[in-house]
């Protein structure tokens, strides 16, 4: 990396930190919830009050970077033209409010459309997952192990129940047989970390029918510097300034599950 992206780097990296502390130090307040679309949809206080933490620090820091937040504190964008960070301040935001864990702070940060750096940030575990494009995917300083090929078989995947139940984005009875096959299944309510477990090994694949930017762009940047693959649900790269089904895999598990049990 040249000087340029060390220094952001570093910036990006006390930042997460620091606005992690400040997240640990609300558990002693009282949160001010609210639903956004649906009674599903929430949104505290914490959430917006980090958004607006980092959009701050960018913005005096790197006037001439953009970006896209989850809460809306950011730019506009329609296009990925120069330095975007995109922001998810609260991943998990359910597992925030009901369980105080399994939740992370989430980020991108691209060039022109492609990742350069990427944080996941588990406040409550103090382990930040991170990756720098070229120089691999580190979990708290150590640097992560190549990910290997695995068979669906002998594969955990993480997916929601919802996906294998009556819903409004795909037959239930397509999934319904990979978790049949599968050795085993989970899910932990964060995207974010589902993707960070993929690049740590705990996990082997992660599939989702609905995902904005935020809840993917920290993770893409991780999951590929560890060899992971990280698309849409049908193999086709996924779309930084929309929703998207969300595909991540260990490589080799991602073409058997494609073939299949994917048709277009
Ligand atoms: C949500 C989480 C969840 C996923 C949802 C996301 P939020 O993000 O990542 O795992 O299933 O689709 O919206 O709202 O907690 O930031
Ligand atoms: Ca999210
Ligand atoms: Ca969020």
């Amino acid at each position: 990396m040249d000087t340029k992206w060390k220094q952001i780097d570093q910036y990006a990296q006390q930042w997460v930190k620091e606005a992690g502390k400040r997240i640990q130090e609300t558990f002693q307040t009282e949160l001010t919830i609210q639903t956004k679309s649906d009674r599903k949809d929430l949104v505290t206080n914490v959430d917006r009050e980090t958004e607006q933490f980092f959009i701050e620090k960018i913005r005096s820091t790197f006037p001439d970077h953009h970006v896209l937040g989850e809460e809306g504190f950011g730019d506009e964008l329609s296009t990925l033209d120069g330095i975007v960070w995109i922001i998810d301040p609260i991943d998990g935001t359910m597992n925030f409010i009901h369980q105080q864990r399994n939740f992370a702070i989430s980020i991108g940060i691209f060039e022109n459309g492609v990742g350069m750096l990427g944080y996941i940030y588990d406040v409550v575990h103090d382990e930040l997952y991170y990756a720098k494009k070229g120089e691999g995917a580190f979990l708290n300083d150590k640097q992560l192990p190549r990910l290997q090929p695995v068979s669906i078989r002998e594969s955990i995947i993480s997916v929601n129940a919802t996906w294998i139940t009556e819903n409004k984005h795909i037959d239930p009875n397509v999934l319904a047989p990979l978790v049949k096959e599968a050795r085993g299944t989970r899910s932990y309510g964060s995207a974010a970390l589902e993707m960070a477990y993929i690049a740590a090994g705990r996990l082997d694949a992660y599939i989702t029918m609905r995902l904005s930017p935020w809840d993917f762009a920290g993770g893409l940047v991780i999951v590929e510097e560890a060899g992971g693959i990280v698309t849409n649900l049908y193999g086709e790269p996924l779309n930084l300034l929309g929703k998207n089904s969300v595909f991540v895999s260990k490589p080799g598990l991602h073409e058997e599950i494609l073939q299949k049990y994917i048709h277009h």
